[in-house]
């Protein structure tokens, strides 16, 4: 085994981890979050995990394991409930390395959500939503998929450039537009007229992460112009999800309302996501599962630490008929895993950004690979 230190897509040091077993060397490296939920599995300062790496080698090394669960309780057991005593990073790295030594069979490849405007804490505009995605749900193939994702992306570029100027299309973290609009409805409103002008209207849904942590402030919700109660801020997002048919919205309400959550979900008829409400937990997804919070799930294998654990996140959605999807971090790396996980485990969804910047086409290229053994 060998650990180092590589960069990230926001310049940020993050562990890359070689594994070999019979001959066969495979190589992994893990992401970041930016609007990260506080119930996130531990990370730690990247002098810290090389600290540990031997530690973690004289744990594994030259040790039979079963399987991905017999492993993967070992390095929970090194790392401490949290993974604090590894950190989340180094633990991640090695269960995703001992994942790619094992060979496996593709289930189905998931459906893409573009992030193709960005906003929030991953663009320095000042629209509250996170993100703003097109979801080509109706066609058959991912290639196909895929396509109509890249039309959009440029489209919207070119309607950028022409409204706004050139300076509209520089991209946030995830390799969406970010340009300088302020309010929800006028970024879903010009996605809806590119999806319109191409013709996909009928193919092609709409979802947002609003990640609303990032603008709650304790007592208030800020958005589109506006400090909104609980209770406001509610009509008003459920006003937008009902007027431009989103098929999901993610993280509605802060990271602790699971019965804002419920209530949202009340409300409307799009999917309801967590992700820093439930971090890929199993004692939070169970918790949001007692109060009606959510009916999909995020699934971020750095949330939680290990590839066994996010498994059984999936598995429970599954059991619940609740859809889950799997997504990438804001700091990424070029590891295509995330989207062998998807495949592999027959995941709905995939969300890795916008159809752009080598971090984010790793994985949709990878699915593209993917197809031509279907
Ligand atoms: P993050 O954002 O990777 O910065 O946490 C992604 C998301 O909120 O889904
Ligand atoms: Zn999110």
């Amino acid at each position: 085994m060998r650990v180092r230190k590589v960069l990230d897509s926001r310049a940020r040091w993050t562990v890359e981890l070689d594994m070999k077993a019979h001959d066969r060397w495979v190589r992994a490296s893990v992401p970041a979050g930016k609007s990260k939920g506080r119930h996130e599995a531990v990370s730690l300062p990247i002098d810290e995990s090389l600290k540990r790496v031997e530690r973690l080698k004289r744990s594994i090394v030259g040790r039979d394991f079963k399987d991905q669960k017999d492993f993967d309780r070992t390095l929970g057991h090194l790392a401490g409930e949290r993974k604090e005593k590894l950190g989340v990073d180094l633990t991640l790295a090695a269960s995703i390395a001992f994942y790619k030594l094992r060979r496996r069979r593709i289930i189905s490849l998931p459906t893409p959500m573009f992030n193709v405007i960005n906003g929030g804490l991953h663009a320095g505009n000042f629209l509250a939503v996170q993100e703003f995605m097109v979801v080509p749900r109706k066609f058959e193939r991912f290639s196909e998929k895929l396509e109509a994702g890249v039309r959009i992306y440029l489209a919207l570029k070119e309607k950028l450039e022409k409204r706004f100027g050139r300076g509209a299309t520089n991209v946030g973290d995830e390799g969406g537009f970010a340009p300088p609009l302020e309010k929800t409805e006028e970024a879903l409103g010009l996605l809806e007229e590119v999806v319109g002008e191409l013709g996909l209207l009928d193919r092609v849904s709409l979802s947002i992460d609003c990640a609303a942590s990032s603008y709650f402030d304790g007592k208030a919700y800020a958005m589109d112009g506006r400090k909104m109660d609980r209770g406001e801020y509610i009509d008003h997002l459920s006003m937008l999800a009902k007027d431009f048919h989103l098929f999901s919205v993610e993280d509605p309400l802060h990271e602790e309302d699971f019965e804002g959550f419920a209530e949202f979900l009340s409300k409307v008829d799009s999917r309801v996501v967590g992700d820093d409400l439930t971090v890929t937990s199993i004692d939070r997804v169970l918790r949001a599962h007692n109060a009606r919070s959510v009916n999909a799930v995020l699934i971020k294998p750095n949330q939680v630490g290990t590839v066994s654990e996010a498994e059984e996140v999936m598995r429970f959605c599954d059991r619940m008929g609740w859809t889950w999807i799997i997504s990438h971090r804001s700091g990424e790396t070029t590891d295509p895993f995330i989207a062998r996980f998807a495949a592999f485990n027959g995941a709905p969804f995939i969300k890795a950004g916008a159809p752009a910047r080598g971090e984010r086409v790793s994985k949709y290229n990878e699915l593209l690979r993917m197809e031509e053994l279907l």
